[in-house]
């Protein structure tokens, strides 16, 4: 039997689980968290419920749910202390022959608290013992909604958080979709940015993707800068076609730019 049909005694995971809506959930997603003993969800002191947990609020009954509440700090050492110390939870656990399952949304390799526990936890329990899921991530969630094509041929996507700006604009140097998470207190930067480099109406920002009545979607970033828009918020910059950016184009072609 694989080790993903349902979750194996000793066993961690860090499970992906999408973007927020149940039904974006994967099998092997739901498989896990079903079958797990210990179901971790790390969420920020300002978030006053974990999401992730709520996208898999069916699939619970009778596991044990650690609500584990953490400090969002630039310090690294402090981090690292605060995600050392609940790795050390979590192989003890393990350790006993319980199967843990840490949820996080979107998916637990990009921008995600599992980064900083996977290592942690791989390096404490045996080999064979820790694995990823992988979930549908924020940028996908989002591009479907927008109804953006992201990369076409040669495309190339850079995909970054938008906190400095001036990073921001040499991507746009180097890419032909940028996608920027954590944009919710930037928006009047990023406005200001890509106004000045005419692709303010190239540009979309979704707040909240598929998290039922929280969904936000505006093509007009300007329209929405001063807003308060909270953590939840990605950016996608349709910057151009690396292909059709030289060529004169057919008239199929100009249907996709
Ligand atoms: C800590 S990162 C988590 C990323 C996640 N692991 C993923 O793969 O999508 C948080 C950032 O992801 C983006 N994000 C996550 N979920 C989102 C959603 N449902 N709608 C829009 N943006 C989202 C936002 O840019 C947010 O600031």
């Amino acid at each position: 039997m694989s080790v993903f049909e349902r979750a194996q005694p000793g066993h961690f995971y860090a499970v992906g689980v999408g973007p927020g809506s149940p039904d974006l959930l994967t099998l092997r997603a739901a498989r896990l968290v079903e079958t797990a003993d210990v179901i971790l969800a790390p969420r920020s002191r300002v978030a006053a419920e974990s999401m992730a947990l709520k996208t898999v609020q069916a699939l619970i009954s009778g596991q044990e749910v650690i609500d584990q509440v953490y400090v969002m700090q630039r310090d690294i050492e402090k981090t690292m202390s605060v995600w050392m110390d609940v790795a050390r939870q979590i192989a003890r656990r393990c350790e006993t022959g319980q199967s843990v399952v840490q949820i996080t949304l979107g998916d637990p390799l990009i921008y995600s608290t599992s980064c900083y526990l996977l290592p942690l936890v791989r390096n404490a329990l045996p080999e064979g013992c820790v694995h990823a899921v992988p979930g549908i991530s924020a940028f996908q969630a989002t591009a479907c909604l927008l109804d953006e094509v992201l990369t076409i041929q040669e495309d190339r996507m850079m995909l970054m958080t938008a906190g400095d700006v001036e990073q921001v604009e040499k991507a746009l140097d180097q890419c032909e979709t940028l996608v920027l998470y954590k944009a919710g207190r930037h928006m009047a930067e990023l406005a200001d940015l890509l106004e000045r480099r005419g692709l303010l109406d190239r540009s979309s920002l979704v707040c909240y993707a598929e998290q039922e009545d929280r969904e936000f979607i505006s093509a007009n970033l300007r329209d929405v800068a001063a807003m308060e828009h909270g953590y939840m918020a990605t950016v996608i910059v349709h910057v151009g076609r690396r292909a059709w950016n030289h060529v004169e184009r057919t008239e199929t072609e100009n249907r996709f730019v």
